[in-house]
């Protein structure tokens, strides 16, 4: 006492009560870390400092954050961000477990503020609700639907290339392609009434975006995340009223082949019915949001890899042109785009830098033993890693580090071109694996061959910058590096 006491006079009894806080909030979280060890059976990993958990390093860089600790503790370890205690695993018998665990033990779900920015998103959905919007989106997202608009995607995005000028900050201006053209395949529109849609939904796209990396506090108009939050709730509206408007007027929207929001207004789901307006305008805005961030990731890593790997590009633009030819290009085809050398170093792409920057994101809903023996507990969420460490695993990928496209060719030295989508994970699988692959990929070759065979001269140069995404890259552009195409 009489210690506490001298303490208190010198540091001043603000200063001591703050001590014997920090003294006891550590030992309550050494209890809880105690605890959670015991819950999971031993699975390695941290908590973290209270309340704050690891999320600090977490959200500074999910990548390096993964693969650090993934190299400490194995396949699988435990930690806290943003409010929730997590397993990360990275095996794929735990990753089969996941995609394939019934509702009753594993379902879609992630950290609160993600929850809230998705709310009525597909990816958060579960049972039946999940059944018929997936359905709806599987439809339009098909290959014969994919293949009907190939060439309205080739002319915006020849569009948009010719109207680069100048250095172009690399992934920002491919995102701004792939928007426009999903803009132009969703919503069709005639061009007036198209540059209004395509600036609105953009401008609030733009805001919604800075949400998932924002403090996760809800001032409406003063905070990045109030604001994030209202834009997706404008961003939907603004689908729903042109949902609405062509369930008023459906002849004016029936010339020419459907677009796809038109297809969700139509098509019939389980019930027999068609879907009401909000759900289609849900889906619309997954299917908007979805289909750009990833598939610009995906370009932007293949450009850099193509100009790093002249050779590599020489043979890109010889398969290309061995389908479209030399001169200009013609009507892109499903056909045409099927291409072995081009398909490997898209899969070399992806598994060298995944675009999805962390895992995909479940929650246990029951305690759930994984086949490694550890314990997922009940309400815990679950994340399965997309890249480290088995993209690199040297048995599976000789020369792991190394950017070697053949390795995916049928004749390849690795087994891992038969099953791809199994050994790697790049779009996620079971019930909520990506239903956008097909055209992700079809996007990406077609801005492929629009860059490199640059048919008509007009594109300007190229120029890659290093990119400020929010997390690091595994591989970074050099500082002010040109890549003229
Ligand atoms: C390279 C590009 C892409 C990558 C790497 C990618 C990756 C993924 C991944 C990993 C998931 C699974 C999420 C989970 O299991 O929690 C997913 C889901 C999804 N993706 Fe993609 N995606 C890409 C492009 C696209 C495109 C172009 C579209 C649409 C045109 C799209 C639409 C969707 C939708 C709607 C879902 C949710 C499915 C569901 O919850 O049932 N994606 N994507």
């Amino acid at each position: 006492m009489s210690l506490l006491w001298r303490l208190a006079s010198r540091a001043g009894p603000a200063a001591l009560l703050a001590m014997v806080l920090h003294l006891y909030l550590q030992r309550r979280q050494a209890a809880k870390e105690k605890a959670a060890r015991a819950l999971t059976m031993n699975l390695p990993g941290t908590l973290g400092s209270y309340w704050l958990g690891e999320t600090l390093a977490f959200a500074a860089a999910m990548r390096e954050f993964e693969r650090e600790r993934f190299a400490r503790y194995g396949n699988a370890f435990y930690t806290h961000v943003a409010g929730k205690n997590v397993v990360f695993v990275a095996d794929r018998a735990s990753a089969d477990f996941v995609y394939k665990a019934p509702e009753t033990l594993i379902q879609a779900g992630t950290f609160d503020t993600f929850q809230a920015l998705m709310k009525d998103s597909v990816l958060l959905m579960t049972g039946r609700d999940h059944r018929q919007s997936r359905l709806q989106i599987t439809k339009v997202l098909s290959d014969a639907q994919l293949d009907a608009n190939l060439r309205v995607l080739q002319d915006v995005f020849g569009d948009k290339l010719r109207a680069w000028r100048g250095p172009v900050e690399m992934h920002s201006a491919l995102k701004d392609v792939l928007f426009t053209g999903a803009c132009r395949v969703l919503f069709g529109l005639d061009a007036e009434l198209f540059g209004t849609v395509v600036r609105t939904l953009k401008d609030l796209s733009a805001v919604y975006g800075k949400g998932f990396f924002a403090l996760p506090v809800d001032l409406g108009d003063y905070s990045e995340f109030g604001r994030a939050l209202q834009a997706r709730e404008q961003l939907v509206l603004f689908i729903r009223e042109l949902a609405v408007r062509r369930r008023s007027q459906p002849d004016m929207y029936k010339q020419g082949a459907p677009d796809l929001l038109q297809l969700l207004l139509d098509l019939r789901n389980e019930d027999g019915g068609v879907d009401d307006v909000d759900r289609v305008a849900s889906n619309a805005q997954t299917l908007l949001f979805g289909a750009t961030d990833t598939t610009a990731s995906l370009v932007a890593h293949a450009l850099l890899r193509l100009h790093e790997n002249p050779a590599v590009l020489d043979r890109v633009r010889a398969e290309f042109q061995s389908t479209l030819g030399t001169g200009p290009l013609p009507a892109a085809t499903l056909q045409a785009l099927k291409l072995p050398f081009v398909d490997a170093v898209l899969r070399e792409c992806l598994r060298l830098r995944p675009p999805f920057a962390s895992g995909t994101w479940r929650t246990a809903v029951a305690d759930v033993t994984l086949p490694s023996g550890y314990v997922v507990p009940r309400g815990w969420m679950i994340s399965v890693a997309m890249d480290f460490p088995q993209n690199h695993d040297a048995e599976a990928f000789p020369e792991p580090d190394a950017f070697y496209p053949n390795r995916f060719l049928p004749t390849g030295s690795s087994a891992a071109h038969a099953d791809f989508d199994g050994a790697l994970n790049p779009f996620g699988r079971g019930a909520h694996g990506c239903p956008g692959k097909g055209f992700a990929l079809a996007e990406a070759k077609l801005l492929l061959a629009l860059i490199v065979l640059r048919p008509n001269k007009a594109f300007p140069r190229l120029v890659a910058v290093p990119q400020k995404w929010c997390d690091k890259p595994a591989h970074e552009a050099a500082e002010g590096m040109e890549m003229i195409f």
